[in-house]
C-alpha cells in the first residue's frame, strides 16, 4: 500500500479497531447507523425515486470495523447491489468481515488501501458513500473529499460525518491537557493509564467533566478513550467551515467550496438543532420569527452556538438542492419513520389544542418546538398510512369533508399543512418517496 496515509492514525487504527466490536453481537442484534437508513438516504440524496434495485453501488471509505457496511448490506441484501468496503486498517476490516460472515452476507467487497487512492484504484464510480469519522483525521481532509468525489457518480450522494467544534470544547481541552501531561510520552499504554487516573481526579468545573455526558467514548475502553482523547491527527469544524468548505465557498480571497448542497441531520435529531426557532422553541424569544427569516446558513450558524451540544456533523452531501424529496407535488408518499409513530397519534398531539400553536415535546430528541397545525394539520396527519400518496389523502380529505364551504384545493391543503410537515420533518419523523421507487422495488 503506497504510504498516503499517516503512519501513527494506521498504527492506532490497527492496535485499538474502531468502533470496539465483538462480532459475536451480529448473532443478537443489527447495529444501526443514522445516515446510513435506506429510507433516509432516498429522501435526502435521491429525490425520493431511488429503488435500490438496478445495481445501486455502495463505498464505505474509512469503514472501521464494518456498522455502515453491515448495515447497508443488510439492507440490500435481497438486491443485486454491491457495498464495497475500504479501510487502511487491517486489523478492523478483519472484524467487519468476521461480523459480515456471521450474518452470511456476500454483496460486500473487501478493500484494504488508503482511500487517498480511491482515484486509481479503478473501483468504478458509486451511487453513495459513507465516509464518517474519517476527513478530519487526514492531514489534508480536503484531499479526502475530493478522492471521494473522484469515484462518486454525477447524481450520486455523501453521507459524511465530522467532528463539531462548539459541542467538543471540553474534548479539545482535555486533548491538550493530556499532550502536557503526557509530554515526550511514547507508550501508548502509559498513556492510557494516565488518561484514566487523571479522569478520575479532575474537579467538576473542568470543561470536560461539565461536558462529560455530550460524549461516551471514554467509558467504552481503550479504543474508546484514545479515539476521544490520545488522538494524534483530530480536527473540528463549525457549522460555517463545512458551507464554507463543501458549499458554496469562503469569504472573498480564500478558495472556492465544492458548490455542493448541505443536508444536516443530527443523530435522533435530524436538522432540529440546526434551526433557531426549534432550538428555542420551549421558550421563543421575541426575535424568533425574524430570526426564521434569516439566510439558512446564518440560522445554521446561530443555532449550533445556542443549542452548544452538537458533538458531530452528520450530512448528506449532494449536488444540488433538488436531491432532497419536495414538499407540494401531490405524487409523493409521507411516511412515519425513526418511530412507531401512527397517523392516529400524531393526529391526536398535533389536535390537542384545536388547530391553535402548541409546543410538541419530542421526548427521543429532547427537542422543544411551537409547532401550528393549521386548520386541517391534524386531520391530514390522521390520514398518513405510508401507502397513500399526498393527492390520495387529500382526495380522502376532501370525500370526508362536512364544511358549508367548498372543500379546499391541494394548493390550499398544502400550505395549511406546511408546518406541520416542516416540524415532523425535521426531526426527520416524516419522510417522503415517490412511488417511482417502489415500483420497481417490487418488480
Ligand atoms: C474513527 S474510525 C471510524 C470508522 C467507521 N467509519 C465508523 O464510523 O464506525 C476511522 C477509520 O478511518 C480509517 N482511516 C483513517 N485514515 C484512512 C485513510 N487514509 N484511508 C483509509 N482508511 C482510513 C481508520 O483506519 C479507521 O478505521
Amino acid at each position: 500500500m503506497p504510504p498516503n496515509y499517516l503512519p501513527q492514525v494506521r498504527s492506532q487504527y490497527e492496535a485499538l479497531p474502531y468502533p470496539p466490536r465483538d462480532p459475536e453481537d451480529d448473532r443478537k442484534r443489527l447495529a444501526l447507523t443514522w445516515l446510513e437508513d435506506l429510507p433516509m438516504i432516498n429522501h435526502y440524496c435521491f429525490a425520493g425515486k431511488q429503488s435500490f434495485q438496478n445495481g445501486f453501488r455502495a463505498l464505505v471509505a474509512g469503514a472501521g470495523t464494518g456498522d455502515a457496511t453491515i448495515f447497508l448490506a443488510e439492507q440490500l441484501r435481497t438486491t443485486n447491489a454491491e457495498v464495497v468496503h475500504l479501510d487502511m486498517s487491517e486489523a478492523s476490516t478483519a472484524l467487519a468481515k468476521e461480523r459480515a460472515d456471521i450474518r452470511g452476507l456476500t454483496n460486500i467487497t473487501w478493500v484494504h488501501d488508503s482511500l487517498l487512492n480511491l482515484p486509481t484504484l479503478g473501483l468504478g464510480k458509486f451511487d453513495y458513500i459513507n465516509c464518517s469519522g474519517v476527513l478530519h483525521h487526514l492531514a489534508d481532509p480536503d484531499l479526502g473529499f475530493r478522492a471521494l468525489r473522484s469515484v462518486l457518480k454525477d447524481d450520486g450522494a455523501i453521507g459524511l460525518m465530522v467532528y463539531a467544534t462548539t459541542g467538543r470544547t471540553g474534548v479539545y481541552q482535555m486533548q491538550a491537557l493530556m499532550r502536557l501531561v503526557n509530554g515526550t510520552q511514547t507508550d501508548d499504554l502509559h498513556k492510557l493509564a494516565n488518561t484514566r487516573d487523571l479522569l478520575a481526579s479532575l474537579p467538576p468545573s473542568n470543561w470536560f467533566m461539565r461536558s462529560e455526558d455530550l460524549v461516551h467514548d471514554h467509558k467504552a475502553g481503550d479504543a474508546g478513550i484514545y479515539d476521544l482523547l490520545l488522538h494524534s491527527q483530530d480536527r473540528s469544524y463549525s457549522v460555517g467551515e463545512l458551507f464554507d468548505w463543501l458549499g458554496d465557498g469562503a469569504k472573498e480571497g480564500q478558495h472556492s467550496g465544492h458548490g455542493m448542497h448541505l443536508a444536516f441531520t443530527d443523530v435522533q435529531r435530524g436538522r432540529s438543532p440546526y434551526l433557531p426557532h426549534m432550538v428555542l422553541g420551549n421558550k421563543p424569544p421575541v426575535m424568533a420569527n425574524a430570526l426564521r427569516q434569516l439566510p439558512r446558513r446564518r440560522q445554521y450558524e446561530m443555532a449550533e452556538l445556542m443549542i452548544g451540544n452538537i458533538i458531530t456533523h452528520s450530512l448528506y452531501v449532494t449536488r444540488d438542492a433538488s436531491c432532497t424529496a419536495p414538499y407540494g407535488n401531490a405524487e409523493y408518499v409521507p411516511f412515519f419513520f425513526h418511530e412507531p409513530l401512527t397517523g392516529e397519534m400524531a393526529a391526536q398531539v398535533f389536535g390537542s389544542n384545536r388547530g391553535q400553536p402548541f409546543i410538541l415535546k419530542h421526548q427521543h430528541s429532547r427537542m422543544s418546538l411551537m409547532v401550528n397545525p393549521g386548520k386541517y394539520g391534524a386531520k391530514i396527519l390522521g390520514l398518513i398510512d405510508g401507502r397513500k400518496s399526498f393527492g390520495e389523502i387529500f382526495d380522502q380529505f376532501r370525500a370526508e369533508w362536512h364544511g358549508k364551504a367548498a372543500a379546499p384545493n391541494n394548493e390550499v391543503l398544502f400550505a395549511d399543512f406546511a408546518e406541520s410537515y416542516e416540524a415532523l420533518n425535521a426531526l426527520d419523523r416524516l419522510l417522503l418517496k415517490h412511488p417511482e421507487a417502489d415500483a420497481v422495488a417490487a418488480n
